[in-house]
């Protein structure tokens, strides 16, 4: 039934909008009871094992894979914005105590006062703020891990590619290509996902025709949450409390026996296995051997598969933040800094579903049954009791 702001009592309330469709998009494909992905109709395990995150980011926003030229002349523009205003390191001083999320939502915002475009939300110049924000976004949260512990920020590096230039400018260091191929992975895993809440967030924003900016700095703000992509980091804290293999049943039993929750499995749309786990899960078990830490990747296994698996009838298995803390954590990249990472990859799919809004907008503004109290006779504030 259609349903209008005439109805005062809804037949149907769609909590959450749960399985709702609220327009069309180009942007990715999910079947959820499959567990397959799609971005612009690439499959993500072709993207994931070989293509790079300069080629992904280029497929999100033009829609079709570049030739040899078309991704060499991205890959310069991309290296080439790197930069950010000076004003916007003295803002992140200024916020250098808060988390690595606030900062990026902060610089993001702050962007907007020198990007010269800012107003203008034709497809095309969205595109280009996109390519620029994508650019900048790593050397915001570089530059503030650097000034929160009392160190200059490192310059962008046009030498290096996206992934290996954001470890440089984090650790003041030029980072292994096997590092480098990791995080590149990485922020290709995380680049797009339909309308998850942080899209869909940004896509509200774009629908009151505001501007990318705005839409970005939504995007990480609804990003912040632990149901969303702050669950990483609580699934290494975990695996940190667990310490040993041999702890894990006594502490998985505790949550569960007190109807806890299980962070890095379920997910809104994925009644099987996220399609992004199998890359991070492969990468995270390589990973830990390489640097002797191998009880990391046993006590996710051990969680994965004899804790976990009781729960894989109920359509919940395990998801992108599984492995991706484990991954980060035997980086050396501190545990705040994991959802920023998220956020990174994510600002590509940002900005293609905010084109897609701005193409064919409509504001969106769902309804709410009001289920207060009606018609309340107002009382004088010395009358009150
Ligand atoms: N551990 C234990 N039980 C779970 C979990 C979990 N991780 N996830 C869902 N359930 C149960 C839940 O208790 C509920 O059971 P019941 O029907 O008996 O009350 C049922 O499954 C449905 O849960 P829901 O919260 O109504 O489902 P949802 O679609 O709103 O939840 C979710 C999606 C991601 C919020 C949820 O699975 C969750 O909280 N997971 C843990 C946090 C997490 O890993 N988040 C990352 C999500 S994927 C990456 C991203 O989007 O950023």
């Amino acid at each position: 039934k259609t349903k209008s702001a005439w109805d005062k009592n809804p037949e149907e309330i769609i909590k959450g909008l749960k399985d709702v469709y609220f327009d069309t998009t180009t942007s990715s494909f999910i079947d959820g009871q499959e567990g397959k992905l799609l971005y612009r109709g690439y499959n993500i395990h072709d993207l994931a094992e070989k293509s790079t995150f300069e080629e992904v980011v280029y497929l999100l926003l033009y829609g079709k894979l570049p030739n040899k030229q078309q991704l060499e002349e991205f890959d310069q523009t991309m290296r080439a914005n790197r930069r950010i205003p000076d004003e916007v390191i003295q803002v992140l001083d200024l916020v250098k105590g808060s988390h690595p999320m606030d900062a990026l939502r902060t610089g993001i915002s702050a962007l907007a006062a020198f990007d010269p475009e800012v107003k203008d939300n034709s497809v095309e110049a969205t595109i280009r703020k996109g390519v620029r924000l994508t650019a900048q976004g790593p050397t915001i949260v570089a530059a503030h891990h650097r000034l929160r512990q009392g160190l200059e920020p490192v310059a962008p590096d046009p030498s290096l590619n996206h992934a290996g230039n954001f470890l440089k400018m984090l650790f003041d260091e030029v980072p292994d290509q096997e590092t480098t191929d990791l995080l590149d992975v990485d922020f290709i895993l995380h680049a797009e996902h339909g309308s998850n809440a942080s899209s869909f967030g940004a896509r509200v924003t774009a629908s009151t025709i505001s501007d990318l900016h705005s839409a970005v700095t939504t995007g990480v703000g609804v990003l912040k949450g632990p149901a969303h992509g702050g669950a990483a980091e609580e699934v290494m804290r975990m695996a940190l409390d667990i310490g040993q293999p041999e702890n894990a049943e006594d502490y998985c039993r505790n949550i569960l026996d007190n109807g806890g929750r299980f962070m890095g499995f379920g997910h809104r749309v994925y009644r099987a296995e996220d399609p992004h786990a199998r890359h991070l899960r492969e990468r995270s078990r390589i990973l830990s051997e390489k640097v002797g830490q191998p009880h990391w990747f046993q006590i996710l296994t051990y969680v994965e598969e004899e804790v976990m698996v009781r729960y894989r009838s109920r359509g919940i298995f395990v998801n992108v933040d599984f492995f991706a803390g484990s991954i980060y954590y035997l980086l050396g990249i501190p545990d705040d800094l994991f959802i920023s990472i998220f956020a990174l990859g994510r600002i590509a799919g940002w900005t293609l579903q905010c084109a897609e809004q701005f193409e064919d907008n409509i504001l969106l503004r769902p309804l709410m049954e009001y289920t207060g109290e009606m018609d309340l006779e107002y009382t004088a504030i010395g009358d009150r009791s």
